[in-house]
C-alpha cells in the first residue's frame, strides 16, 4: 500500500478536518527564534482553507508532562500562525475540553483553530494503547477527516500521530508527502558519491543510522560532539570534552566494518579547543591527536571541528551528487566555535546535485548562521524522523497513513 494522499479524502469543503503539525519550534523568553515549522505546515493548510474546510490544528510543543504546564503553551504560535495566514487563527486554551469544544463549533467554512499542546494530556504520550486510542477518541469527535503532516513525529507511536489515523478517514498532508519524495531519493538509487555529514552531541544517538548507512554511502564526515568519542576510539586523549565512554567499543567495530566495506569514515584532524564552555573562553586549534597539549591540558574542551578538518569536510560535500547532513558540527550557537557548522552549511549550498539538511537542530543552525531555505536542495522539518526513515526504521506515523518501507 502507499502512502494516502490529500486527494483520497475527497472534497473536504464544509468538513471539519483536523490537522495534525509538528509546530514544535524553539522559543526563547516567549519568543519564537526559528518559525520554519510553522511555516511548512502552510501548504496544507492553506489547500484545506481554499477548499472551505474548517481546520482543526493540533500540535506538541516541546516534552511537558502530561498536565498543563505555560512554558509550553502553543499561544505564541497561533499568533505566528495567524500571521503567516493572514488571518485569525482562535486559539483554545485546553486540548479537549470546553474551550477546544467551542472553538470547533464556532468554526465556519475556511477558519483556522489551534487547539493547546497535545502533551497537556496523558493520554497523548500514554505507553498504554488503550490510554492513547481513548484520547484520540476524544481528537476525533472534533472531525470529520484526519490529515496528518507533522514529519518531525512521525516516528512516535502516539494518540494524535498512530491511532488518530485509524479513528477518521485520514490522510498525508502536502508537507509529509514532501518529506517522503526527498527522502525516497536518499534511500532509492541516490545519486554517487553520496556523503553523509552527521554531527550532534550523542554518538549513541546516532548509532542506528550509521549502521544502517555505511553500505550506502561512499564517505562518512564526523564532526560534532561525538566526534570525540570516535577519537577516543582511535586511542586519542579527548581532554575535557564530550566522550561516551560505553560507546567506545562499538565506535571501534565501526570503524572496522567501514575499513572492510571500503567505506571513508572521515574523522576531524583538527579541532578548536577551548579553556572553557563558554563564548569569551580562550580557545586555539589543536591536532584531533593532540587535544591534551593545549595550555588547559586535561581540562581543555574540544567545541568545534578545526579548519583544515572543515576544509576537508567542504570538500568531500562538494564532490558528492548526493549529500544528507545531520547535526551542527561544534557549539554555533557561541561564535568563536561555530565556523565548522559554517563551513559545512556552506559546501551544502554548492552541491551540484541533492543536498539535504535533517532536521531540527541543523535546520536552526543554517537559518542562524544567516542562510536561506531557498540555498538548500532541502531541509527536513524532522531530524529524528528523517535519521529513523534513512535507519530503514518501521514509521507509526506512516504505516497508519498506509506508508509501507522499501524492502
Ligand atoms: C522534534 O523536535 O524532533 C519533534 O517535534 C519531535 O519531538 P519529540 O522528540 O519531543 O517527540
Amino acid at each position: 500500500m502507499s502512502l494516502r494522499t490529500l486527494e483520497s479524502l475527497g472534497s473536504l469543503a464544509g468538513k471539519r478536518v483536523v490537522v495534525r503539525c509538528d509546530l514544535n519550534v524553539p522559543l526563547k523568553d516567549g519568543v519564537i527564534t526559528d518559525d520554519g515549522r510553522v511555516q511548512a505546515s502552510l501548504p496544507t493548510l492553506n489547500a484545506l482553507i481554499n477548499q472551505g474546510a474548517r481546520v482543526v490544528v493540533i500540535s506538541h510543543l516541546g516534552r511537558p508532562k502530561g498536565e498543563p504546564d505555560p512554558q509550553y503553551s502553543l499561544e505564541p504560535v497561533a499568533q505566528r500562525l495567524s500571521e503567516l495566514l493572514g488571518k485569525p487563527v482562535v486559539f483554545a486554551g485546553d486540548t479537549v475540553g470546553d474551550a477546544a469544544k467551542e472553538a470547533v463549533d464556532g468554526l465556519q467554512d475556511g477558519d483556522v483553530a489551534l487547539l493547546e499542546n497535545l502533551r497537556f494530556n496523558p493520554g497523548e504520550t500514554s505507553k498504554d494503547d488503550a490510554e492513547r486510542a481513548e484520547f484520540a477518541g476524544r481528537l476525533a469527535a472534533f472531525g470529520d477527516a484526519f490529515v496528518s503532516d507533522g514529519f518531525g513525529v512521525v516516528h512516535r507511536k502516539q494518540a494524535s500521530v498512530y491511532e488518530l489515523a485509524q479513528a477518521l478517514p485520514s490522510a498525508a498532508g502536502l508537507l509529509i508527502a514532501a518529506e517522503l519524495d526527498v527522502l525516497d531519493r536518499l534511500t532509492e538509487n541516490p545519486e554517487r558519491p553520496y556523503t553523509v555529514v552527521l554531527g550532534g552531541s550523542k554518538v549513541s544517538d546516532k548509532l542506528g543510522v550509521i549502521g544502517h548507512l555505511l553500505p550506502r554511502v561512499d564517505a562518512l564526515c564526523i564532526g560534532g560532539g561525538m566526534l570525540f568519542t570516535f577519537l577516543a576510539a582511535q586511542g586519542h586523549k579527548v581532554g575535557a570534552s564530550l566522550l561516551e565512554a560505553d560507546q567506545i567499543d562499538t565506535v571501534r567495530s565501526y570503524l572496522a566494518k567501514a575499513d572492510e566495506l571500503g567505506v571513508e569514515i572521515v574523522l576531524p584532524s583538527d579541532v578548536v579547543v577551548a579553556e572553557a564552555f563558554s563564548a569569551d573562553a580562550a580557545h586555539e586549534v589543536r591536532p584531533a591527536d593532540d587535544i591534551e597539549g593545549s595550555p588547559w591540558g586535561e581540562k581543555g574542551i574540544g567545541l568545534d571541528i578545526g579548519p583544515e578538518t572543515a576544509a576537508v569536510f567542504a570538500a568531500k560535500i562538494a564532490g558528492a551528487r548526493t549529500v544528507f547532513w545531520n547535526g551542527p558540527m561544534g557549539v554555533f550557537e557561541l561564535a568563536p566555535f561555530a565556523a565548522g557548522t559554517k563551513a559545512v552549511a556552506q559546501a551544502l549550498t554548492e552541491v551540484d546535485g541533492l543536498a539535504v539538511v535533517g532536521g531540527g537542530d541543523s535546520a536552526a543552525a543554517v537559518r542562524a548562521l544567516g542562510f536561506s531555505d531557498e540555498q538548500f536542495g532541502h531541509i527536513s522539518t524532522g531530524g529524528g524522523a528523517s535519521l529513523e526513515f534513512l535507519e530503514g526504521k518501521a514509521l507509526p506515523g506512516l504505516e497508519a497513513l498506509g506508508w509501507e518501507p522499501a524492502s
